[in-house]
């Protein structure tokens, strides 16, 4: 559950979802609103949004890199502390809001649950890595992954996590699905299927509900 948010710090807002859901489509567009407010916020995803962590994440998605899954796990995990640590932490500190394309949630549905990794060694894993910091407010844009196909196939050609295929993607969606349904207080799921603007209104609405300090 998310923890006290302390006065002055920026909001933490994550967004997660299968591949070409609309993430990374969103988020650009919820900078723009808090920027058009006046306000700071930095962009940034996982794995990445460090010099280490883009190394890491360039390992990560290549197809040739074959890999215990238990190996793959603890990659994200470390690319995760360097970035909590070097960016989230000391953005928020300052005021400004981060929205992240992905975090904690996809490590826990795919390493967890689509590849069968251990829930509760994850979790705990996953707390140290992050120090214990977790989002006030996620995103889940959720939709059937045939109906994100022909999206995917606009960004270019399959990394090494979209070639897994049709039931993958399926043990995806129902991952995040049972997550946000143990986490209705912090885990918002909005339709993907919706017109970009659509789903931006929603998210606009749910952050001004969230955190009525940012009207
Ligand atoms: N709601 C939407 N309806 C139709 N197309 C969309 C929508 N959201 C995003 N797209 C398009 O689908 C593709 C993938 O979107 P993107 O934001 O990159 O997804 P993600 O970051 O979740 O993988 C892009 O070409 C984008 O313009
Ligand atoms: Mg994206």
């Amino acid at each position: 559950m998310a923890k006290e948010r302390p006065a002055g710090r920026g909001f933490f807002i994550t967004f997660e979802g299968g591949d070409g859901a609309g993430k990374t489509t969103q988020i650009k567009l919820l900078s723009e609103y808090f920027r058009s407010a006046g306000q700071t916020a930095i962009v940034t995803r996982e794995p990445g949004g460090t010099p280490v962590g883009e190394s890491i994440r360039a390992l990560l998605l290549d197809p040739s890199s074959a890999m215990l899954p238990r190996t793959e796990a603890l990659l994200y995990l470390a690319a995760r502390a360097e970035h909590v640590e070097r960016v989230i932490k000391p953005a928020l500190a300052v005021g400004s809001h981060v929205l992240c394309d992905r975090f904690s949630d996809s490590t826990h549905v795919y390493q967890g649950i689509a590849r069968g990794l251990d829930a509760g060694a994850l979790l705990r894993l996953d707390a140290w890595a992050a120090d214990g910091l977790t989002p006030d407010i996620t995103f889940l844009l959720d939709a059937p992954p045939e109906c994100l196909s022909g999206r995917r196939r606009k960004r270019g050609g399959p990394d090494r996590m979209e070639e897994e295929g049709l039931t993958f993607q399926r043990a995806v969606r129902a991952g995040f699905l049972s997550l946000a349904a143990q986490n209705t207080n912090r885990i918002l799921v909005i339709d993907a299927r919706q017109s970009i603007d659509k789903i931006q209104t929603a998210v606009r609405f749910h952050i001004k509900d969230k955190f009525p300090e940012s009207k």
